[in-house]
Parts: C-alpha cells; structure tokens; sequence
C-alpha cells in the first residue's frame, strides 16, 4: 500500500539533504509531475527553490496564467522567462520527430541553464517519474528531461540534479498531490508531453501551425470534458486534403482526434466517443478554423501506436 504522506516526508528530508543551504531551480509546466516537486521542495527549502515557467509558446490556451496564478496564490518563488522565439527559432524547418524532440530539448536546457546562472542555483529539481525513466531506457522516445540515460552529465552543466518522484508512476503522484493540497485542477490533470503542441504538430513546427493546433486542442478539450478518458487530443497532420470553401477548392489542414484510456500510459486504448460528439467537434473545428477542412478519429490502441502521434 502507497502511503503518501510517509512519501512526501521520506522525500522532504532526502531534498533537505541533497539541498542543504543550496538554491534550487525547477522548470514547472502545470502538469502534475512538476508541480508536486515544486510543492514538495518548496516545503524542504522554501524560498530557496524558485520554480521557473519557461513560456516556449506551445503551451495550450491560457496555460501559462493558469501556472503563473497557482504559484503566487502559494506565495512561492515562481519566474515566467518568455522564450518562444527562442524555440521556434530551434525547430525551424525540422520535421522529424525525434529531431524535434532534441531540438526542444537542447532549447530547453539552453533557456534554463541561463535561468539557473541568473539565480546563482546550484541544484535543478526535476519531476520525472518511474514511466519516463522506463520508456526512454526502453528506446521508445527520448522524454526530453532524462538527461543521465542519454548520456547527458548533468555535472558538465554544473548542477546536482533532484528528482523526489523517480520511483512513483501517475497514480501514486496524484495521491501524493491530493495529499499535499495541490487543487484537483492539477492534481487530475491529464498528462501533456513536455514538448506541448510541438508533439501534436506533425511535420514544421511553426508559429501559425502551432496556434491552428492550439485552437483545435481547445476545441477537442472542452467538447471531450464528460467522456471519461486518460488523454484527449487534436493532432495536425503535416498533409493536405482537398475540401471546399466559398464554393471553391481548397487545399486545407487535416486534423486527428484521439482520446485514449490508460493508467499508466504504458499501454492504452482509444475511447469509444459518442458519435454525436464525434460529429460536433468536427463540425466547430471546420467551422471555427477555417484552414483545416477534414478531421479523423483515431481508432488505434497502444501498442502498436503510441498516445501522441510523435
Ligand atoms: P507515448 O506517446 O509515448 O506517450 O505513448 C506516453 C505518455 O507520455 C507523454 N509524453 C511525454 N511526456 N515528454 C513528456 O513529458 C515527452 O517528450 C513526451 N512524449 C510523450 C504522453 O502524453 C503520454 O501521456
């Protein structure tokens, strides 16, 4: 049986220990990996931890406010670095989706290593969780915060890397969360991969095609909120079809629902999603964006696809 509160003080008095009167940086995305670290380390060192949103402008609607709010109504330490020129610039004209994910991931670094300097901090705390360490040991995608088993030193960065949640998959997390009082609108939230958008953009990632996928992701999510589902998603397909507008032909964008049932992401199902749903999510998407002019259901299970499409 896990128990949360034995974990949450087990780990308080390890991050005390690696700490001691260091300064810690984490990189907090609203996903309930890094903000039960934050919680968690803010209760060893306190304001010797500034939790750091990094905006890489692929984040979804309203994301970074939501972040941004939840930290200072807890009178943490909390920094917004506006960056997304900085990683659009890095992914420009990429296309493959490991490329892309190095591309984000050395852009990520770069920004928070900066961050780190600027606040003389010798330890970066990280949420990475047992499912990220076992499918990038596994070979089946690099997560872009695994830096040791690619074989990044995090020493050549200077850093003692923290990581209280290692051990403990999702569900243990969000007990941990509960437990801490992290509000349901964190602690229930379904994962989103670290590369945000970029990992539902298929092909370019560009700013137009980022806020297309934005819009959609808006859309899938507030239609899909009572179907019970791990993940619901919009992804944008780097192909066009042919459809109609304004009486004419047009070449527009395609658009992938998934929603997929999980617990641990290891494997999944896709959800069987009511057709009048279906249907109403199709219609806004092709009413509300007009450049996409076909949208798909996703019917297939992991494996042999994986959740995100890249
Ligand atoms: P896949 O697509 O591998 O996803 O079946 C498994 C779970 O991991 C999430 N995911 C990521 N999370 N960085 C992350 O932090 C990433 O690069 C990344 N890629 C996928 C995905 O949303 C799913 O929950």
């Amino acid at each position: 049986m896990f128990e949360p509160e034995k974990f949450i003080e087990r780990q308080v008095d390890k991050v005390k220990g690696t700490i001691g009167e260091g300064k810690a940086v984490i990189a907090v995305s609203g996903g309930v990996d890094s903000t039960v670290c934050a919680v968690l380390t803010h209760r060893a060192v306190g304001d010797r931890l500034v939790a750091v949103f990094i905006d890489d402008g692929l984040m979804r609607e309203g994301e970074a406010e939501q972040v941004m709010n939840f930290f200072e109504a807890r009178n943490m330490n909390a920094r917004r670095v506006d960056a997304a020129d900085e990683f659009f610039d890095a992914l420009k004209g990429i296309v493959d989706p490991e490329e892309k994910r190095k591309a984000f991931r050395n852009t990520f670094y770069g920004v928070l290593a900066r961050v780190v300097r600027e606040e003389n901090a010798n330890c970066l705390v990280q949420g990475t969780i047992a499912a990220d360490v076992a499918e990038t040991v596994k070979g089946i995608k690099t997560q872009h915060n695994i830096l040791e088993q690619i074989g990044i030193d995090p020493g050549s960065y200077g850093l003692t890397i923290v990581e209280p949640l290692r051990e403990i998959y999702k569900p243990e997390v969000r007990e941990v969360a509960r437990s801490l009082e992290v509000p349901a609108e964190f602690s229930e939230r379904p994962p989103f991969p670290g590369p945000g958008l970029a990992t539902r953009v298929l092909g370019e990632v560009t700013p137009e095609r980022v806020e297309i996928e934005r819009r959609a992701t808006k859309i899938v999510e507030e239609e899909t909120s009572d179907v019970e589902s791990f993940q619901s998603m919009a992804v944008l397909m780097n192909d066009r079809a042919t459809g109609i507008r304004e009486g004419k032909r047009a070449y527009g964008y395609i658009i992938v629902v998934r929603l997929v049932e999980s617990k641990d992401a290891i494997t999944a199902e896709a959800v069987n999603v009511p057709w009048e749903v279906l249907k109403r999510i199709g219609k806004r998407i092709t009413t509300e964006i007009p450049e996409v002019v076909h949208v798909l259901y996703s019917l297939t299970d992991k494996p042999p696809a994986t959740i995100e499409f890249q």
